[in-house]
């Protein structure tokens, strides 16, 4: 690992047409606003937060599949952000993704050989033979092996379809893998196989992700850092362990509490004690003041009035919440909750 940020996300800005009102006139709201984030060479970066709140759309903007309506997505010497067209082929094959839906994101008609050579077709001088070899390398590196090379992905479980989703990735060495949810639709056994298979692969090949998940406990142990995001935000981000172990914002101690616990009468009286509110839309909330505050049991005046800024923590990071401003301007949180 080195310090040299690999991707250096700055004010970044996603704006979509409200998909609720039909016909012209629909107004524009944010799915992502001012998104600031850094990935260094070989790091993971777990983006955190429950739907809605705009983690595909940052790994969209990323990946050129959306554009950004504001802000700079640097990538070496590039800013993504800035590029209106498909990127270059030496972009495009330094930026791998993998997607939620193994059953969708596999081209059902081609062979497993044409899924994880066809990176190779497309950005190397490499002839078949070679790509072949080469499949069968990238199929040992995700646990699978040469006889499943003539093979079609329905003749696979969702757990091996996403190994193979992680060897076509992982063909032409990336320098960032965009995993977006990479193992929701998976069971909690297969979960814990793939997000091992990625760590491993991490350490020997030196790849950095960005691992988008909704359930922080899943991916704490494979992230160097977190960042958690609510309705567009970036509440709070820093060292895996500290966000996981104390974490700052009252959202992320939500978001750890929301955690299922095993015995359902602990949840249902863990539930009762916390009175989490509904998730809110995205497209209804002002953009005045903290996107958390009609949740938040810690509310405060001026949460309505400013967006808090980013406050440093303890042990690495920042969280935006007036909790952590050094002067509270003598109000008690909670008075307007
Ligand atoms: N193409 C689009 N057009 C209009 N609105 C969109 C579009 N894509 C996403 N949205 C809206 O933008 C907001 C953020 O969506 P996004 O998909 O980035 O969230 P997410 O955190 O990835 O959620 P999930 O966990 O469900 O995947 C949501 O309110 C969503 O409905
Ligand atoms: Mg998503």
């Amino acid at each position: 690992m080195t310090d040299k940020p690999l991707l250096e996300i700055t004010d970044l800005d996603v704006t979509y047409r409200d998909r609720s009102l039909l016909g012209f006139g629909g107004r524009t709201f944010h799915a992502v606003k001012g998104a600031n984030l850094v990935i260094r060479a070989g790091e993971t970066l777990g983006l955190v937060g429950e739907s809605g709140s705009g983690k595909s759309s940052i790994a969209n903007t990323v990946l050129g599949l959306v554009p950004a309506s504001g802000g700079s997505i640097r990538f070496g010497d590039v800013d993504l952000a800035a590029m209106k067209t498909r990127y270059p082929p030496a972009v495009r094959s330094r930026i791998q993704a993998v997607f939620q839906d193994p059953y969708s994101s596999l081209n059902a008609s081609m062979t497993v050989e044409a899924i994880v050579t066809e990176p190779l077709r497309v950005h190397t001088a490499m002839n078949r033979a070679e790509r072949r070899d080469r499949a069968v390398e990238l199929l040992k590196l995700v646990s699978l092996s040469e006889e499943h090379l003539t093979r079609h992905p329905h003749q696979f479980s969702g757990g091996q379809r996403q190994r193979i989703a992680i060897a076509s990735a992982l063909a032409l060495q990336p320098k960032l893998i965009v995993l977006d949810e990479p193992v929701s639709a998976l069971d909690v056994s297969t979960q814990n196989q793939i997000i091992n298979l990625l760590y491993e692969r991490r350490e020997e090949l030196g790849i950095a992700y960005l691992l988008i998940a909704h359930d922080l406990a899943l991916v704490h142990h494979i992230s160097d850092r977190i960042a958690v995001m609510y309705l567009g935000h970036i509440v709070e981000e820093g060292p895996s362990d500290r966000v996981y172990r104390a974490p700052a914002h009252p959202y992320t101690k939500a978001l750890l509490d929301a955690v299922p616990l095993l015995d359902p009468a602990a949840q249902r009286r863990r539930r009762a004690a916390r009175k989490i509110a509904p998730a809110q839309d995205a497209t209804r909330v002002a953009e005045t003041g903290c996107p958390y505050r009609n949740r938040c049991p810690s509310a405060m005046a001026r949460c309505a009035q400013h967006m808090p800024p980013a406050y440093p923590v303890e042990g690495g990071g920042t969280a935006s919440c007036f909790l952590l401003a050094p002067d509270t301007g003598g109000e008690t949180p909670g008075e307007a909750a």
